[in-house]
């Protein structure tokens, strides 16, 4: 990218569809909101890319997210949702010295790729255009805007579904929503644009027109994967974007040579990576940030909640929760266990229904465990953090371990088994 480009993204709408007291962008894919997938995707172009967001609707909630997870996002508030022309205008004066390129996106399409508007960007400025929109070919254009041509094939305008004639309406190039700006030459659109429309809302769609009477050059670039556009407007369309956005993960996955057992049952977000020869049983749930080496297990029903580090030849087995889990190579934990904010080195077996106590109720902070290379430990013992393992220790079934075991020890704190002869039948003859 020549010029520096930074973006507006919209943000201000209910999204009554959704039938929800959360505002729609808020609402999460893999646990991160749709707002986030469309900001990251953003920031991808470059970490410093900066983002506007315009916000109207829960503007406390969206702020207060925005605010604590991205730095180079700023927010602007959109009283009353006038519009998408109208949003874009919220965010006029925060640009007023700006000279580059702005890319205008929406916040409910997290299918949005880096790649898609990379390519956009660079179509702009390779062909010196100064709007570029995004546009589709859908087999069903309803409700979109259309992308109307002229006989040299050049965009004149947009008209909405709710403006278009019968004509129009069979035209199946859409307007996908996404447009980039040279934004020197655009920004005084937004002064102009009216509100004469069947929905009496000052469209965005509207600057195409305007760019053209001022004899700017106006460029459609037509997208190459449809599902990148799909928005989101109601709790099935949330269900879909997540069945898109996994399959297309696992797709990526398997031709890097993973085995997915059974990818209708399986969740993999896109930002988990998975090492080839590495077996995913299914109902495996898998989210955040992760990286799994190769030649693992992983599953059945496991699930692994982010800040996963998992190293090569390990297996994770059935009903095993990981979360901000290091473990080395060749390690074992297989079976009905909970590992939270630890480091487990190399082949190191953790038995069976092993509790990892990260959370000190008293001080609400996530403390720390570390198992070293070699240990084992017994089933259904609690280690309670901070503690630290050494290399080759036992820790023996039913311990409850809160101080550090040192390397090469055996450590257990259950109290000795004691038995009572003929308990049951003195018990009943003291009844009669
Ligand atoms: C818009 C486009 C349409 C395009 C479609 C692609 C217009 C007029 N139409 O239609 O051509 O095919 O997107 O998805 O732009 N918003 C605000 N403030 C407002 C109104 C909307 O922030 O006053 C936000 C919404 O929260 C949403 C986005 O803008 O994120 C799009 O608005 P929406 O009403 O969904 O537009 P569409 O009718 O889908
Ligand atoms: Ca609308």
């Amino acid at each position: 990218m020549k010029k520096e480009t930074r973006a507006v993204i919209l943000a201000a709408g209910k999204g009554t569809r959704m039938v929800s007291e959360k505002p729609k962008v808020l609402h999460e894919i893999f646990s991160k909101p749709l707002l986030g997938w469309v900001v990251e995707a953003i920031q991808r172009l470059s970490t410093e890319t900066q983002c506007i967001v315009v916000i109207g609707h829960g503007a406390e909630s969206v702020d207060a997210y925005l605010n604590k997870n991205y730095k180079y996002v700023i927010t602007t508030l959109q009283k009353e949702q006038l519009g998408t022309g109208h949003a874009v205008a919220q965010a006029v004066p925060l640009l007023s010295d700006f000279k580059g390129n702005v890319i205008i996106t929406c916040g409910d399409t997290p299918l949005i790729s880096t790649k898609t508007l990379k390519n956009l960007v660079k179509y702009h400025e390779d062909n010196n255009v100064d709007l570029t929109v995004l546009t589709a070919e859908m087999e069903n254009p309803t409700g979109y805007g259309r992308i109307i041509r002229n006989i040299k094939d050049e965009v004149v305008k947009i008209v909405e579904e709710k403006d278009a004639s019968d004509d129009q309406r069979e035209i199946n190039e859409v307007n996908a929503g996404v447009y980039c700006l040279n934004w020197v030459k655009l920004k005084k659109a937004f002064g102009d644009l009216e509100n004469n429309n069947a929905q009496g809302e000052y469209y965005l769609t509207d600057i195409v027109k305007w760019a053209r009477f001022n004899s700017y050059r106006v460029f459609g670039y037509k997208i190459k994967d449809n599902f990148e556009i799909f928005g989101i407007n109601s709790r099935q369309n949330l269900a879909k974007a997540m069945e898109i956005m996994k399959n297309k993960h696992m797709d990526s996955l398997m031709t890097k040579g993973v085995t997915i057992v059974d990818p209708l049952t399986t969740y993999i977000s896109p930002e988990t990576q998975i090492g080839a020869d590495t077996i995913i049983f299914p109902n495996t749930y898998i989210e955040g940030k992760n990286k799994i080496a190769k030649n693992c297990k992983i599953g059945p029903m496991a699930r692994l909640r982010g800040g996963c580090d998992v190293g090569e030849g390990c297996k994770i087995g059935n009903f095993v929760e990981l979360k901000n889990a290091k473990i080395a190579k060749n390690s074992n934990v297989c079976h009905l266990t909970y590992v939270g904010d630890a480091q487990i080195g190399s082949n190191v077996n953790v038995g069976a229904g092993t509790i990892f106590a990260n959370y000190d109720s008293i001080t609400k902070k996530k403390q720390k465990s570390i198992v070293r290379d070699g240990a084992s430990i017994g089933s259904n013992s609690v280690i309670i953090a901070p503690v630290e393992i050494k290399e080759d220790a036992y820790v023996a079934a039913l311990t409850g371990v809160a101080k550090n075991v040192e390397s090469s020890s055996l450590v257990l704190s259950r109290s000795p088994q004691k038995e009572i002869k003929n308990w049951v039948k003195t018990k009943k003859e003291n009844n009669k």
